[in-house]
Order: C-alpha cells, then sequence, then structure tokens
C-alpha cells in the first residue's frame, strides 16, 4: 500500500483539499469576533471529507451533516478502546464480554464495517464496468481505485481493512496537529507574521486555494508545522513487540524478545539534552536546515521512524499546509497557553483547542 501514496499521486489531490479548506473557512466565519471556541471539532470535519473523499472517492460532507449513523459509531469504537488502553481490567476478553461495553463495541465495529463494505462493493462494480475502457473523463482516482487490479488481487476485507486503516489513522492526527499549530500562531504573533509575509509572497491578497505548485514554497510555514508536532506530539508512545533480542548500546541493556515496548516520542521531542535548554520554547527556526545537521534522524518521530513509519506523512504534511495557508489567509488568530494535557490514545489538551479568530483584511 505504501506505493499508492508517493507524492504525484497525493498531488492529485490538493484540489479537493483546496475545494475542502474553503467550506471550512465559510464555516469558521460564525465564529468571527465571538471570543473562545474549540476550533478542533470544524477542522476535524474538513480533515474527515478529505481523507474520506480521497481514500474512498466518496463525498462524505460532514462539514454540513457532521451527525451520521457511520461517525457516531466510529467515535464510539475510539472512545471505548481508549478507555479499554487505561482500564487494565477491561482488557481480558472475558472481563470486557461481560460489560455493556462489548455490545455498543461489536455493533459499532460491525455498522462501520458494513459502511466501507458497501463502498467497496460499489467501487469495484465500477471498477470492473471500466477496467479496459482507459477514459475517465479526468476523474479523480481514490487511494481504493489505485488498489484495484493489482498483481496480488486484494479482497474485499483487505481493501475493507486498508480504507479503514487510511481513514482512521489519518484524519484525526492530521486535524489535531492542526488545531495545536493554530494555538501557537495564536500566542506567537511574531511567528504568525511571518507565516502570512510568505503567504503572501505566494500569494499576493488572494484566497484562492492552495495549488501543488504552491505548497513546496510554504518552508517557513512547514518549520511552524514540525515545531509544533515536536512540542505537541499528537501521537505521543509509539507501542512494538520485541520480536528479536535487541541491544541498546547508549542504555546498555538488551530487550529480549518476546516483551513490549514503547518509545516515547513525546519525551524526545522535549529532551534537552537533544533539543538544548530551550527544549520547551516555540521556535520554528530550529528546523532550519544548518540547524538540523547534527541532530540524530530518529530524534524527530512525529510520524514514527523505521520501515513501519507513517505512510501518509507527506499527504498529511500536504493536507495540514493546505488548510493552515487557507485559513490563515482569511483569518488573525488569537489564543492563550495550550495548558494541561491528556492522552486518550493521541495527545489532546484537557481544555480543548480554545482559540479567538477575526476577520483578515
Ligand atoms: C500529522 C499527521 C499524521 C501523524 C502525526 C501520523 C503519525 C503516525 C504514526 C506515529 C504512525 C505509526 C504508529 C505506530 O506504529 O504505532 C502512523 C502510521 C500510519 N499512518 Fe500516519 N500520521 C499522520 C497522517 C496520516 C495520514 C494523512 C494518513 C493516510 C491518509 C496516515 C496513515 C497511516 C497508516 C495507514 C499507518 C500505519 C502504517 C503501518 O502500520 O505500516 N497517517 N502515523
Amino acid at each position: 500500500m505504501r506505493s499508492v501514496f508517493n507524492n504525484k499521486v497525493v498531488e492529485e489531490y490538493v484540489e479537493v483539499i483546496a475545494e475542502q479548506a474553503d467550506v471550512l473557512v465559510k464555516q469558521l466565519n460564525k465564529k468571527t469576533d465571538t471570543g473562545d471556541f474549540d476550533v478542533l471539532k470544524f477542522v476535524t470535519a474538513c480533515t474527515l471529507d478529505i481523507v474520506f473523499e480521497t481514500a474512498m472517492g466518496e463525498r462524505m460532507d460532514v462539514q454540513h451533516s457532521p451527525d451520521t449513523p457511520y461517525l457516531r459509531a466510529r467515535h464510539s469504537v475510539m472512545t471505548i478502546l481508549n478507555m479499554r488502553f487505561f482500564k487494565v481490567w477491561l482488557q481480558p476478553d472475558c472481563l470486557f464480554n461481560l460489560t455493556s461495553y462489548a455490545k455498543e463495541h461489536n455493533d459499532s465495529i460491525k455498522l462501520t464495517h458494513q459502511f466501507t463494505d458497501e463502498v467497496v462493493k460499489k467501487k469495484r462494480v465500477e471498477y470492473e464496468k471500466n477496467k479496459h475502457n482507459n477514459n475517465t473523463d479526468g476523474k479523480l482516482k481514490a487511494v481504493l481505485d489505485l488498489l484495484f487490479g493489482r498483481e496480488i488481487e486484494f479482497t474485499d476485507e483487505q481493501l475493507r481493512e486498508h480504507i479503514d486503516s487510511i481513514t482512521i489513522a489519518g484524519n484525526d492526527t492530521t486535524a489535531l496537529t492542526i488545531a495545536y499549530t493554530l494555538m501557537l500562531l495564536g500566542q506567537h504573533k511574531d511567528v504568525q507574521d511571518k507565516v502570512i509575509l510568505e503567504q503572501k509572497s505566494i500569494f499576493g491578497d488572494s484566497k484562492r486555494g492552495a495549488n501543488k505548485e504552491d505548497i513546496p514554497q510554504m518552508f517557513y510555514l512547514e518549520r511552524v508545522i514540525k515545531e509544533s508536532m515536536r512540542l505537541y506530539t499528537v501521537v505521543p508512545i509509539i507501542a512494538r513487540n520485541i520480536d528479536k533480542d535487541t541491544y541498546l548500546p547508549v542504555a546498555d541493556v538488551t530487550l529480549p524478545a518476546g516483551t513490549g515496548c514503547v518509545v516515547g516520542a513525546f519525551a524526545m521531542h522535549r529532551a534537552k539534552s537533544v533539543w538544548g535548554p530551550d527544549a520547551d520554547e516555540f521556535d520554528p527556526d530550529r528546523f532550519l536546515p544548518e540547524r538540523s545537521l547534527d541532530r540524530h534522524r530518529a530524534a524527530f518521530l512525529p510520524f514514527s521512524y523505521g520501515s513501519r513509519n507513517c505512510i501518509g506523512r507527506n499527504y498529511g504534511m500536504l493536507i495540514m499546509k493546505s488548510i493552515l495557508s487557507t485559513i490563515i489567509r482569511s483569518y488573525k488568530i488569537d489564543a492563550d497557553e495550550v495548558g494541561p494535557l491528556k492522552m486518550e490514545l493521541l495527545l489532546f489538551p484537557i481544555r480543548g483547542h480554545q482559540v479567538r479568530i477575526s476577520k483578515r483584511d
């Protein structure tokens, strides 16, 4: 599946992203000059629309209709998963199955599977009908379309699993990073001014959507996003099973095969030994190439590291740059400190992503 997420493919999705970013800016309009509000809800609806359309080729329009049985079921599965993660007594299936959560969990999983299965079936029929016909009328090829007709044919069940993992892994991570970045821009007006300066050099005063030529020019915005991912690592720990004895030379310990371990990405990103005494400060220029030379390649791992790292990292970066560019050209952002954090599989601020916005002329 990794080959599907190459740069050429994801660049084709810029128009979908720009279109949904434009809807988001319109939705945010009702929050102009109204004081604090939690921006994550708005951004999540937008990223859901983008990830669904580009993964499955189906338009969901969550931004206008956020309450559907499918979305409720997804939410319920994630809530229960999170609860089991922290409540050890709910982890053994024999105990979990005695609770009312088990039924809710199983019913919700069934419903989400049914939803994706129907999309896969429909798309397979379309694929079979058109496979000898090269003329697809310039229609966007979603990830699912690209997974049909490969050398090793995927079963419908495998396709459903791939599509579900993309829509689960790709949505909240991207939305959360955008929301943290907005909060940081709201606190650091000097950085916000520099982002705007760069945006003006690309777009002038235009509010048009970002295209594939614009995105690679957003060098400063990319540093801002990276610094935001460093300080607020939305996947704060990465869990692994050790499948062979692994010696860690720095700590002089061997992790024995068969044990579980976690990599503390959040802790690594705040380590003063790696990032210097100002590790807790927001400084996007740490990611300038000349300041990154001596840094270990695994010091920055918001997308994990190694052979099982994030397959959607370039796509995620594209989505984040496009959406932030569109928001920031329309609104001035103001925010207070992020404050205390909590981990619910991903990293959330306890008070939510509170920002204030006003129109930018
Ligand atoms: C800011 C955005 C994102 C962040 C921070 C992020 C982070 C991560 C991390 C840390 C992992 C490894 C998790 C683990 O092994 O426990 C991962 C895996 C994954 N990500 Fe992302 N991700 C982002 C965006 C995306 C997007 C946009 C997609 C797809 C549309 C995506 C699809 C995936 C998939 C399918 C995996 C599993 C890969 C595998 O198991 O081999 N991610 N991501």
